[in-house]
């Protein structure tokens, strides 16, 4: 059994949610339930694997080796299901950088980018600092905090001549984990206005018991030869500043467009980037369906003591991902003002306006982190609001 209660100090290792927090929020105490990474150690086979290959001095130039390839295949083999060949990877630092390859590559300034907002804000970033032209489909919220894509505005934007969608799945903020019933239909517009795809799938081994993820990539021959995937060990292993990535597409004239564009821009691959993928990959099935497990239970206390103690508040269990959407627009609060009681509660989350208009009274959370420190959080919250 992996400890993920085992608390320890992350202060002083240079990282952005705990030693730039003084900087971003003008105090250092807070509790940092923002930045996307996680408050867990890493796989120990991943520091066994660093700090040996750390403790020989020489770090010369590297490559992508046969235990690299292999692993992440056989990864994705295993547990999603899905086949990938060498020939359709391409190595990437990070999925953000994948995005802006991807948009550079395959569309042209001016072009037209959908995204179902509220989505990740990098997205909007990318499109801007690419001088593509950001088209934006609202996701609609059922009842319950369930949210689902509006086909029927998605086909009218469609219709109107975008060249590429992204797709997030799991979906960041909402924490949907597409069903393939959902992704067909996304497949139908996109086939029928020929529409290209970017699937970022960052969060997709970071799931809740009864949900299953669907990689696009899979659902239909037509999905597979219009779609490239963005995959990371990132989030679900917690080595976020390694900045290793993995794209694949397996169409070739895709494939093609967008290895020549990283090729010209002479990226490389890291050495230890390289290591700790191929280690996560082949030793971390036990760490990650114990992390899942260990999240969603505190995704369901987070949602049972505000259901409790905070009801103003909506939020519910995510499908996926370790964020949590929560609506605070019962409230009435401005933006500033409700970001400006959460932090002075002492808790910095994510402002949930960044996100997209539709973020507007909410803020996003993420729970992984220790549960004893989630309680703690959720006291402050509480007093905040009551
Ligand atoms: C959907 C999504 N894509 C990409 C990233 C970041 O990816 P990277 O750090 O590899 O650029 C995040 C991080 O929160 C994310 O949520």
């Amino acid at each position: 059994m992996y400890d993920f209660d085992k608390k320890f100090d992350r202060h002083n290792t240079d990282v952005i949610k705990w030693d730039r927090m003084e900087k971003d929020f003008g105090r250092a105490d807070l509790i940092p339930l923002g930045i996307a990474d996680m408050d867990f150690e890493t796989l120990p086979e991943i520091v066994k694997a660093l700090t040996e290959r750390a403790a020989h001095p020489t770090y010369g130039y590297t490559f992508q080796s046969d235990n690299y390839y292999d692993s992440f295949i056989g990864w994705n083999k295993r547990r999603n299901g899905i086949d990938i060949r060498r020939e359709e990877m391409i190595a990437i630092p990070g999925v953000v950088c994948a995005n802006a390859f991807i948009l550079y590559a395959l569309t042209e300034p001016g072009d037209k980018i959908l995204l179902t907002t509220p989505v990740y804000d990098p997205f909007f970033k990318v499109i801007e600092q690419q001088k593509r032209t950001m088209v934006t489909s609202s996701l609609i919220k059922k009842e319950g905090g369930r949210y689902e894509f509006d086909y029927e505005d998605m086909e009218k934007k469609m219709a109107d001549g975008v060249k590429l969608f992204v797709l997030c799945n799991p979906h960041n903020p909402v924490g949907r984990v597409w069903e393939k019933e959902e992704l067909l239909k996304v497949n139908e517009l996109c086939k029928k206005y020929n529409v290209l795809v970017f699937s970022d799938d960052i969060h997709s081994d970071i799931v809740m018991k009864g949900h299953k993820y669907c990689p696009y990539v899979s659902i239909s021959e037509d999905a597979a030869m219009r779609t490239v995937t963005a995959m990371a060990p990132s989030k679900t292993f917690n080595v976020a500043g390694i900045k290793t990535s993995v794209l694949f597409a397996k169409n070739p004239e895709i494939f093609n467009k967008v290895n020549e564009a990283v090729v010209n821009f002479h990226l490389g691959v890291n050495l230890f980037g390289l290591k700790a993928l191929e280690v996560a990959y082949t030793h971390g099935d036990k760490y990650v369906d114990e992390l899942c497990e260990y999240i969603g239970k505190n995704a369901e206390y987070v949602a049972d003591y505000i259901e409790k103690n905070i009801p103003k508040i909506k939020t519910y269990v995510p499908e996926g991902t370790y964020l949590m959407w929560l609506d605070c627009s019962a409230y009435g609060l401005s933006q500033e003002d409700l970001m400006k009681k959460v932090i002075d509660a002492g808790i910095a989350p994510n402002d949930g306006s960044h996100y997209g208009k539709e973020g507007v009274g909410f803020i996003r959370i993420n729970v992984g982190t220790q549960r004893s420190m989630l309680e703690e959080a959720m006291e402050k919250l509480k007093k905040a609001f009551n």
